[in-house]
């Protein structure tokens, strides 16, 4: 058996920053109710006519990963690409983003898992890796939200906390058990499917049923009882941090660095207070970004290394919650 260690972080945001003042002539809301709800300040939208998706933003954060990782993509042996918006209903991104690098004809698999769609995508590669039957992964998180949102007043509970953007690094071999990724935690309780969904176009409610229903059929766009997820977000988050900890016998005072899925900045502090942790201790990006679901957690992580926050032999706890609902950790000794 072997452990993974994460090399190579890269990052992609599309150019358009949408502000708040932006949203507020576009619906009923304001830059008040969105920063004091949310922490958001800005985040990115893809600008129609441009290139950029789900795979190509993910395309543009691999080739910095792999290029900042010092191996080629002909050393990448598979591809796991975590994205709730693909562009297409199938195939799935990671098939796309082998063409699009032109890698070998590697595997590649999509993992569906919304905001935890990245703890998931890195605990599957890690497996991968301490089985010995790959060594080098490639791991993107990429989201396209801003084309499926409904951005009328309708929409806006939802909405404005949506970003676009993507974020990619590589998995490679570690020989030391004590270094790399020590665990991985996941959970789901599925019950609560409906509470952060995105209903059509599905199998069950297929496109001609949604033309026919006309203005009136929302089952399109996100729907999301917030203070529900709210309320199950803070708990989950600080169960399966405390699971990661536990599970190596490190305690809350020896996290070098906390990065938390950027769902909500009072998430963020609630899970910050309870941990008693300091500002330097968690690391969040949410308030120029919004929430980009799945590339979320590698955009900040990658962001954080590049600030120079991220050194060798700092103990990292990667958490997200979301959407299944799904949740899940990682402890990583950098
Ligand atoms: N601007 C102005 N007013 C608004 C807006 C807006 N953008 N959105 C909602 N409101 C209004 C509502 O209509 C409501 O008005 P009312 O009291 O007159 O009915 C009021 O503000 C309060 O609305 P709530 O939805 O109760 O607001 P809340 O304080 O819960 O904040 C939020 C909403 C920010 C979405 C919060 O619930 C949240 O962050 N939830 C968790 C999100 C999360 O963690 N998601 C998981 C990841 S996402 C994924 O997996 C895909």
């Amino acid at each position: 058996m072997y452990n993974s260690k994460i090399i190579g972080l890269g990052k992609y945001l599309p150019e358009n920053v949408v502000t708040n003042d932006d949203l507020s002539k576009m619906m009923d809301t304001n830059d008040a109710w969105i920063q004091e709800r949310t922490g958001i300040k800005e985040r990115r939208w893809i600008k129609e006519g441009t290139e950029d998706t789900s795979a190509v933003m993910g395309a543009k954060a691999s080739r910095m990963a792999i290029e900042r990782s010092g191996l080629s993509k002909d050393d990448i042996d598979f591809i796991v690409f975590a994205t709730m918006t693909p562009d297409y209903y199938f195939p799935g991104c990671g098939v796309q983003l082998q063409d699009m690098l032109d890698m070998k004809n590697v595997g590649a698999i999509d993992i569906r898992n919304q905001c935890s769609g990245f703890v998931y995508a890195i605990s599957v590669a890690d497996q991968f890796i301490k089985t010995g039957m790959y060594k080098n992964i490639l791991v993107v998180g990429a989201e396209y939200h801003s084309n499926g949102l409904d951005k009328s007043t309708r929409g806006r509970g939802v909405t404005v906390i949506f970003g676009d953007g993507a974020g990619a690094c590589i998995l490679t071999r570690e020989e030391d058990d004590k270094r790399g990724i020590l665990s991985t935690h996941l959970h789901s309780e599925g019950k609560y499917a409906d509470k952060l969904i995105v209903e059509s176009p599905s199998i069950r409610h297929w496109v001609p049923e949604i033309l026919e229903a006309g203005e009136e059929d929302t089952s399109y766009f996100p729907y999301m009882d917030g203070t529900f997820v709210f309320k199950h977000a803070v708990v989950r988050f600080s169960e399966v941090i405390i699971e990661g900890l536990m599970k190596n016998g490190i305690q809350k005072e020896a996290i070098d660095m906390l990065i938390p899925h950027q769902a909500n900045l009072r998430i963020a502090q609630f899970i910050q207070k309870k941990f008693a942790l300091r500002d330097d201790q968690v690391f969040n990006n949410i308030m120029k970004y919004g929430n980009t679901t799945a590339a979320s957690v590698i955009i900040a992580l990658t962001e954080a290394w590049e600030e120079g926050k991220i050194k060798e032999g700092d103990t990292i706890v990667l958490a997200a919650f979301g959407s299944g609902f799904t949740w899940g950790s990682v402890i990583i000794k950098w």
